[in-house]
């Protein structure tokens, strides 16, 4: 990587696992002139990944400037498998971000925005303004990516038909889930299907979002819908296969099942996972702002764990856990539905409602490089709504040294 930037940045592999000294965090900062050759072996399922700045306290300005991009893995599964799979023409990405611009159509830096941060009334795609994609198949798969800063969507297409959900953040679902919508925070991704018949035009929106018990749903975008996508089908489609029945073996050694949740019916009870609780209120995690120099948790590398998430406001927040997925064994007590039962980094987190999320830890043990875990509504991450934390063998101590430099506190 290297930064021609004026100013010192980072590039945060998001999704990702690998060693917490490649993640790209605010730790592996990049002067102004600087490079950066992070290297790491992929050992995940096919996911569609994403990448972009993590600049302590500047993370928000660098991505709504729009450094971000996706990072699509593929595996031989998911290229054997009959989904849509040809970039571009019948698979394709789509980062969608909203801006406010000026008179000029000038990207507009000087909006102060709200609690939530700054909620742009221009949505782009890819960069674009009204975009329009001809497609060509039967099928298309859309690997939907929320990189804006503050907002939250909820994408379907302008008549109803449904989707099918393939994917959320981590990989594909064990199978196809039809699905009217997808609610998307910033940071989410969703992989749908959709079907089109030759000659028709069709919207993919972004419907007015439920947000939860929020206390003034339309400061926060919970009233606001957008046109995103015109998609025009060709008058003549190359046929797509059906969808497979079945997208993802039954959960494999790498990412955490939630049958490893201790059952009381079970003749011998395995040692309950470790479980730690996380109150986001304001600008803070557990009372706590983001602190550089401070390890926040220590986790074994390797482990399962539960972590129990609580929004205390009455207005948005969602979870980001660094390098690794989680699936979420509960919300208040109740199984997710099956659109938020695959792997996840990233959750949106209805107000007063607790999640528990079951996070298998890579095997990277580095006790001098913590890895984050945040509010992923960037003007709050910036803030200080994020903690740290390292994975250790157990044999050290954690002691992280923060790189000289990077003390400065958030702007
Ligand atoms: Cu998308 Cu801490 O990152
Ligand atoms: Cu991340
Ligand atoms: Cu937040």
């Amino acid at each position: 990587m290297r930064n021609t930037l004026p100013e010192p940045t980072t590039v945060h592999w998001h999704g990702m696992h690998l060693p917490a000294q490649m993640d790209g965090g605010p730790h592996q900062e990049i002067p102004a002139g600087g490079q950066w050759r992070p290297t790491w072996q992929i050992d995940q399922p096919a996911a569609t990944l994403w990448y972009h700045p993590h600049p302590h306290g500047r993370t928000e300005d660098h991505v709504y400037r729009g450094l971000a991009g996706m990072f699509l893995l593929d595996d031989q599964a998911a290229a054997g498998s009959a989904l849509p799979h040809q970039y571009g023409v019948d698979d394709l990405p789509l980062i969608v971000q909203d801006k406010q611009l000026d008179d000029d159509d000038e990207l507009d830096l000087d909006s102060d925005g709200n609690e939530v941060g700054l909620l742009g009334d221009t949505v782009m795609v890819n960069g674009t303004v009204a975009a329009v994609q001809e497609v060509t198949t039967e099928k298309v798969r859309l690997r939907l990516l929320n990189g804006s800063t503050a907002r939250t969507y909820d994408f379907g297409l302008a008549d109803q038909r449904p989707l099918d959900l393939i994917a959320t953040d981590g990989g594909l679902l064990p199978k196809p889930v039809p699905v009217p919508r997808v609610l998307l925070s910033p940071g989410e991704r969703a992989d749908v299907v959709i079907s089109l018949i030759p000659g028709e035009d069709v919207m993919l929106r972004s419907f007015a979002p439920d947000l939860g018990h929020i206390a003034a749903p339309f400061a926060f975008g919970a009233n606001d819908s957008f046109d995103v996508l015109r998609l025009r089908a060709a008058t003549r489609l190359a046929r797509s296969a059906d969808l497979p029945g079945v997208l993802a073996e039954p959960s494999t050694e790498a990412e955490p099942s939630t049958e490893a949740l201790p059952s009381t019916k079970a003749e011998t009870v395995p040692a309950a996972p470790v479980t730690r609780e996380f109150e986001l209120r304001g600008r803070r995690i557990n009372d706590r702002r983001m602190d550089l120099g401070r390890v926040d948790e220590v986790v074994p590398a390797g482990a399962t764990e539960i972590w129990q998430v609580v929004n205390r406001n009455r207005y948005p927040h969602n979870f980001h856990v660094h390098g690794a997925q989680f699936r979420i064994a509960s919300i208040d007590g109740n199984p997710p539905t099956p659109a938020l039962a695959g792997l996840k980094d990233t959750v949106y987190l209805r107000p007063r409602e607790a999640y528990q999320l079951l996070i298998r830890f890579g095997n990277y043990p580095d006790p001098a490089h913590p890895y984050m875990y945040h509010c992923h509504l960037l003007l709050h991450e910036d803030k200080g709504m994020m903690g740290q934390f390292v994975l250790t063998d157990g044999s050290v101590p954690a002691e992280i040294s923060v790189p000289p430099g990077t003390h400065r506190g958030a702007h």
